[in-house]
């Protein structure tokens, strides 16, 4: 087995300039590390070696303190993984003595959290680079790192390496427990410190976390993904699933309910993966599920599934109801079975309908929504028109939607691609106009109803009107008192949007048994 120096040492090395050796083998007396970099190879593989368990994260001594009177901002792109991530990292940040900063020009350490899956999210990032180049000419205390799912790409760090010399430090998703060093090292050197794992690490425990909000929280239950869809560049930058042990993990939403929480999102790039690769014991989501019934908490959702895994376990302990909202996010990704095996989904058309049809038939009120990917390499007007009729024939209620992009490293960025871009254009905005009626349809249902709304907050445009969400997930916009905020109630729906329902409160929950 190996341990963390030998992993670190059996990985590539490089030096962010190599030809300064000396100074490299410098920080690597001080710190004990090496600079390390990408590579898309390394991260393919998937060794069979058993996932360890750290559960003593405390942040060392030597580093308490490095953040007085400095602040940090942290700027999210991507999934809701991300978003987590984040929320560790400024857990890091405050145990080092850090304040949080929600302005770039006061910050003394800026960290992009950034997102691989398509391009346009990678140039966002490179955009906002740009934009940052002129703090560091002002302030050069600062420090400006790029971490999350790009930092995993080897072409991104060498794009950053040869033009964003502003950039003072890289790491990647399966290190930011190692914030603390990789901060100190980026303020003892003058070269760009890099430290990205291509082979995933283990699992840690008891990481601190500073969570957006008292009232919905997320919960990791697994990291990476072995599936390797052709299109999907996750595998890679994620590593090998390992599943979190069931016990931390209901320990965190015990805690979590104990704080008053209201609802959790269970969180996995493939929660329906979860515990396939626990060796001691057969334990899978389902089982996790039926946990998460019996804590005090009123709801409980999990993102994202896969429906390959989606097994009838998991169905009958999500039948059982009570917490466990009604609403599953499914993607399909397309709805041609020709299409679906060149993605290597490995299920067909039908057996997602059935899969469907399964749970409908155990959970009648359950709603649909969806993520599909239009324009795949040579995909034709059929196939796509069997996309827009699945669509239909489940009756999706919502669906995050895509133009197909070629992610470097991927076995579909080699294909031959005969769809010109106009073509993909014109499905997507034919696909979304589906999307939009079928959504304004479901919305319309709720009018005149009572539904069950956990308030968040303010509306985001007018500050005398409420906001929340059902627990199918809908928008609900109401007038109501500032003290419903935090509790769940129930609003009567007098108004149906495209993608939000308008209403008017009518009490407190506690005194009225709706569930919608
Ligand atoms: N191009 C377009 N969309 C993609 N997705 C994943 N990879 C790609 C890609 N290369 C979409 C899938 C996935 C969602 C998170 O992003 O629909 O479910
Ligand atoms: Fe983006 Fe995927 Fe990484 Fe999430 S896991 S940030 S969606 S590339």
């Amino acid at each position: 087995m190996m341990n963390e120096k030998q992993r670190l040492e059996s990985q590539q090395v490089q030096t962010a300039n190599p030809s300064d050796k000396k100074s490299v083998k410098d920080y690597s007396k001080y710190f004990e590390t090496v600079y390390t970099a990408p590579s898309l190879k390394e991260a393919k593989k998937r060794g069979k070696e058993e996932v360890k368990y750290h559960k003593d994260f405390n942040i060392p001594e030597e580093f308490h303190g490095m953040g007085n009177g400095r602040k940090f901002y942290i700027r999210t792109y991507g999934c809701q993984m991300n978003e987590h991530d984040t929320e560790v990292m400024a857990g890091i940040f405050l145990g080092l003595g850090y304040e949080h900063t929600e302005s770039v020009e006061d910050a003394n350490v800026i960290l992009l959290n950034t997102c691989a899956i398509r391009e346009n999210a990678e140039n966002k990032v490179f955009g906002e680079l740009g934009h940052l180049k002129h703090l560091k000419k002002e302030n050069p205390d600062l420090l400006i790192g790029v971490c999350g799912c790009m930092s995993q790409e080897e072409s991104v760090v060498n794009k950053i390496l040869k033009t964003y010399n502003q950039v003072d430090m890289i790491f990647g998703t399966h290190n930011i427990h190692r914030l603390p060093n990789i901060l100190q090292e980026a303020y003892m050197s003058k070269e760009m410190v890099i430290e990205v794992w291509s082979k995933e690490g283990d699992v840690i425990e008891n990481l601190p976390k500073v969570r957006r909000g008292n009232i919905k929280a997320w919960v990791n239950i697994m990291y990476g993904c072995d599936k390797f869809c052709t299109y999907c560049i996750v595998p890679y930058t994620r590593g090998k699933e390992r599943s979190r042990r069931p016990e931390d993990i209901i320990q965190e939403v015990r805690q979590l309910a104990a704080q008053g929480y209201q609802e959790i999102t269970l969180l996995g790039q493939n929660v329906n993966a979860y515990g396939k690769d626990f060796e001691d014991m057969k334990y899978g989501l389902g089982d996790l599920m039926d946990e998460m019934r019996k804590i005090d908490i009123p709801r409980v959702r999990f993102t994202t599934s896969h429906p390959r895994d989606f097994d009838d376990h998991l169905i009958e302990v999500l039948a059982k109801g009570g917490n466990l909202v009604e609403h599953i996010h499914l993607p399909v990704q397309s709805g041609s079975t020709d299409v679906l095996k060149i993605m290597a989904r490995k299920y067909t058309r039908e057996q997602y309908l059935e899969l469907v049809r399964k749970i409908k038939a155990a959970i009648p009120e359950a709603t649909f929504t969806t993520d599909i990917i239009v324009g795949y390499p040579n995909e034709t007007e059929e196939q796509f028109e069997e996309t827009i009729s699945l669509y239909r024939e489940v009756g999706f209620e919502a669906a995050y939607t895509f133009i197909y992009s070629p992610r470097e490293g991927t076995p579909a960025a080699k294909m031959v691609d005969n769809v010109p871009m106009e073509v993909k254009k014109e499905r997507l905005q034919r696909l979304n106009a589906i999307v939009n009626e079928l959504s304004a349809e479901a919305m319309k249902k709720y009018k005149g109803q009572t539904v069950e709304v956990l308030v968040e907050g303010e509306s985001k445009n007018n500050p005398e009107i409420l906001a929340g969400y059902t627990r199918k997930n809908k928008l609900v916009n109401f007038k109501g008192p500032k003290t419903a905020i935090g509790k769940i109630v129930s609003v009567k729906v007098t108004d149906a949007k495209t993608w939000s329902l308008n209403g008017e409160m009518v009490e407190e929950l506690d005194a009225v048994e709706v569930k919608q």
